[in-house]
């Protein structure tokens, strides 16, 4: 694929410097590795490479979820992609379904559910800051989900607008007061997925689940350990990332 104006491009380094940009004409992007001229990278194939004011050989790529994910702008915690990917095919998100995020924060489940369920598909997504709400709207317009997320500047203690959607994912600091709101929204059979940081959440989330018409209730925690890709000198890495979130998912009956 070639490039074009206004393409999202991860520019990286033999060394691993990583750098995402979009593409504007006449445009120069200045790092310690020197200089590179957007006009330079326009009209040349995703895989290929250019090179700087200062001889430095850079690939330009295009960019991954998960690289938008850990280069995007956020003023909140967001949901990592080693657990957004799980949380996906847990609430069975796929092309077409209308599901409901909240709280939006920076936005970056919204951008997977937006990524999951493409343009015949919806995710209505809530957020009571108007701060992060603008910060959402610009991170899906850099992203052109825009079209597919219907941002609403709302508390979810007034409950829901939709009904009958077919996932619902909450993350805010106490979701079990919103579970009822949650149950009404969705259809029968509908998937709900909740993250929380610490085990006394889980445990407040759980005694309302139990109290609401949901079934198939679970508990999940993902560990992920990357490993050093040296292949005469194979091993982890030294430090991982320990904790991020507790995963509940249930499926609503009656
Ligand atoms: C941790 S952030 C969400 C991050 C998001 N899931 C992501 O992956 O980028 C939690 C967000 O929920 C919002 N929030 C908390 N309580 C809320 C409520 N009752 N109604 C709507 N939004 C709420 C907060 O303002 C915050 O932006």
């Amino acid at each position: 694929m070639i490039i074009t104006k206004n393409a999202r491009v991860l520019l990286l380094s033999e060394e691993g410097d990583e750098f995402l940009i979009t593409v504007k004409p006449g445009s120069r992007f200045v790092t310690h590795l020197g200089i590179i001229e957007h006009d330079d990278i326009l009209g040349k194939p995703f895989g290929s490479f250019v090179v700087t004011s200062k001889g430095v050989k850079i690939f330009v790529l295009s960019p991954g979820i998960i690289d938008e994910i850990f280069n995007m702008k956020r003023k909140t915690q967001i949901v990592y992609p080693k657990d957004l990917g799980f949380i996906l095919l847990m609430l069975d998100v796929k092309n077409g379904d209308r599901v409901i995020d909240a709280g939006v924060g920076s936005g970056a489940m919204s951008y997977a559910f937006a990524r999951a369920v493409g343009n015949s598909g919806r995710v209505y997504a809530y957020e009571r800051r108007s701060d992060f709400l603008e910060l959402a709207r610009e991170n899906f317009r850099k992203w052109n989900v825009e079209d597919i997320v219907e941002l609403k500047l709302k508390d979810i203690s007034d409950g829901f607008e939709e009904k009958n959607v077919d996932a619902l994912f909450l993350d805010v600091p106490t979701p079990w007061d919103y579970l009822h709101h949650a149950w009404d929204a969705l259809k029968s059979g509908g998937r709900i997925g909740i993250v929380v940081p610490t085990t006394n959440q889980v445990q407040e989330v759980l005694k309302r689940l139990y109290d609401l018409p949901f079934v198939k209730i679970e508990v999940w925690e993902d560990l992920f350990r990357p490993f050093k890709p040296v292949p005469d000198r194979l091993r982890p890495v030294d430090r991982m990332v320990a904790h991020t979130t507790y995963m509940i998912f249930a499926v609503k009956v009656g």
